[in-house]
């Protein structure tokens, strides 16, 4: 809180917290830029209350996410990982490392915003059919994008999905929604990947199920608590891990930081930010 004191600015990506206490200790707060999609480690609400821009690369990175999540999916279906660590071994074990096509399987997307629709048109390419579930978007949306998705309850894709790839915010209604409950209505040969955010997974619930073998594998770029404080699903030859990088390439990177600097720079000069999420300037000048 010192540090930030007198401060007009602020800059995160996600590990900071910025908290109500945070804004009541900087009365000279105009902007914070958030260097990344997700806000869940900003306290909107309160930023707002204390009349302070927060502004986001909502856009920036999603397809950079979005070809991730094709890489894990073709990781997951062809065990590449598994083969390359083997390989690195020294060993040559073809027959260990069958693997599955994409085309003609089912994905389910869950979350239809811009990752969502990017992944979609992606795996279309591939051949796959396309279920989308989202509480949210018009359910228009992917037909208007040119898109073949069927939009369903997630019951219904979570039981028939081959892939199911999260594409939430993380939200008081979305955290641990990938429940016990809901990974035992999929597949036993069915594959989960999650880059999102960790906390909509029960990791203990996705746990029992690759271990009870009800679930045939699962890729996390992110995790409840990062870097993870429990070593339990690192034990798995089916669980593809990566450290919350999906949005790490060089261009989603210059972008974000490009689309934050100039909000923040427009501000700081008395102007509006493009990409505020609560109002475009300050509400009160220290
Ligand atoms: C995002 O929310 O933009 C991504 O998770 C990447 C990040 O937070 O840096």
């Amino acid at each position: 809180s010192q540090l930030i004191r007198n401060v007009r600015a602020i800059i995160v990506r996600n590990q900071t917290q910025v908290t109500a206490g945070q804004f009541a200790a900087s009365p000279k707060l105009e902007i914070v830029g958030r260097a990344g999609a997700g806000l869940d480690n900003i306290d909107v609400e309160a930023a707002t209350e204390a009349g302070v821009v927060v502004t986001s690369a909502a856009r920036e990175n999603s397809l950079s996410v979005a070809e991730f999540t094709i890489g894990l999916m073709l990781c997951l279906a062809r065990k590449i990982p598994g083969a390359h660590a083997d390989t690195r071994q020294g060993s040559w074990n073809r027959t260990q490392f069958v693997g599955t096509e994409l085309s003609e399987k089912i994905l389910g997307i869950v979350g239809m915003g811009r990752i969502g629709m990017l992944v979609a048109q992606r795996a279309q390419s591939f051949g796959m059919s396309i279920l989308a579930h989202d509480d949210y978007v018009d359910p228009e949306i992917a037909l208007r994008n040119g898109l073949d998705v069927r939009m369903t309850s997630l019951n219904t894709l979570l039981s028939r999905a081959d892939f199911v790839s999260c594409h939430v915010s993380l939200t008081d209604g979305t955290r641990n929604m990938f429940n016990a409950e809901r990974f035992q209505k999929m597949k036993s040969t069915a594959m989960f990947i999650n880059a999102s955010r960790g906390e909509v997974v029960d990791e203990m619930a996705l746990f029992e199920m690759l271990q009870d073998k009800k679930l045939a594998g699962a890729a996390l770029d992110v995790r409840g608590v990062e870097p993870p404080a429990s070593s339990l699903l690192r034990e798995f030859d089916n669980v593809i891990q990566t450290p919350h990088i999906a949005a790490f390439t060089v261009e989603a990177q210059q972008r974000v930081v490009a689309a934050i600097c100039r909000d923040v720079t427009a501000v700081l000069r008395g102007g509006e930010a493009l990409n505020g999420v609560n109002f475009p300037r300050p509400l009160y000048r220290g």
